[in-house]
């Protein structure tokens, strides 16, 4: 892989292609690495991979594309925080190649989705994303849509990591600061960024900032996946920086106000 802040700074979701399928190269490539994709809970992600065309399917905030991906879970505890990690693993992947994705767990027909991927009962499917070459210009629905939920942007540091309880933000230098920022620009639902971290006695604690609407029973909790993904931001980050992270899920009971909900801590 090119450089990890390279990759992770980078991207950007891409919803406009340029019309062409993978390479069968690049399209082996993923699936390869999508093969070997792992996540702290050991929940099993089954990646599906649809040709569009085929399928009849589409979505109304892209143009151009040629297949869709997709991973399916049963119904379990962290199944959504475990997606998260998991198909970020492969969104930055798909990156490293030069190829575009954007989450989509919106946007879609959905019952359509799930009956194409051959989801079955007891287990879901959060979210697709389309795998293929960025066009050369964005669509104008792009360009809004970037606009609409300022996709450039992202909360300073000060909002996102914090200092033994949720008065004091984390003040830190060298590579975990590097690594915080791999944090910050994680791409979240609607760009919410809902992840805040306090450090307590050396322990990195997530927590998930709740808003309104992104709890169902098809998805899950979308910004839970979320925080699957500032979560793989930060481990991948820590292991770059030669560390060896651990994630475990022990509660460490801090006082954190009503609206933030404990989801996991990575020990160094
Ligand atoms: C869990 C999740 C679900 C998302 N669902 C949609 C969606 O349904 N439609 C869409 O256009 N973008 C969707 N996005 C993309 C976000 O809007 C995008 O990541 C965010 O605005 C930041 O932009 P960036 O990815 O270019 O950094 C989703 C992102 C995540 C992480």
């Amino acid at each position: 892989m090119p450089d990890l802040y390279e990759v992770v700074m980078g991207r950007k979701s891409v919803r406009t292609y340029d019309g062409r399928n993978l390479t069968p190269e690049d399209l082996q490539s993923i699936k390869d690495y999508a093969a070997g994709i792992t996540n702290p809970w050991d929940i099993k992600v089954d990646w599906v991979f649809m040709d569009a065309e085929e399928y009849g399917l589409s979505s109304p905030v892209l143009a151009g594309e040629k297949m869709y991906v997709t991973g399916l879970v049963d119904k379990v505890p962290y199944a959504d925080v475990a997606f998260g990690y998991a198909f970020e693993q492969l969104v930055l992947y798909a990156w490293s190649l030069g190829i575009g994705t954007v989450w989509i767990g919106g946007t879609m027909k959905r019952d359509h989705f799930e009956r194409s991927a051959g989801l079955t009962a007891g287990r879901r499917m959060p979210c697709v994303s389309p795998l293929g070459y960025p066009a050369a210009k964005k669509s104008v629905k792009e360009v809004m849509m970037r606009k609409g939920v300022k996709a450039d942007v992202r909360k300073p540091l000060s909002e996102i990591f914090f200092d033994g309880d949720m008065s004091t933000p984390l003040e830190e230098s060298g590579s975990i600061a590097k690594v915080m920022e791999l944090v910050r620009w994680a791409p979240s639902a609607v760009n919410k960024q809902p992840w805040r971290i306090i450090r307590k006695d050396g322990r990195y604690h997530f927590y998930e900032k709740h808003d309104k609407g992104y709890i169902s029973d098809a998805v899950g909790d979308m910004q839970k996946i979320d925080i699957g993904i500032a979560l793989y931001h930060f481990v991948r980050g820590l292991e770059e920086e030669g560390m060896a992270p651990a994630v475990s899920t022990e509660d460490p009971a801090i006082d954190v106000p009503k609206d933030m909900e404990y989801i996991a801590t990575v020990s160094i």
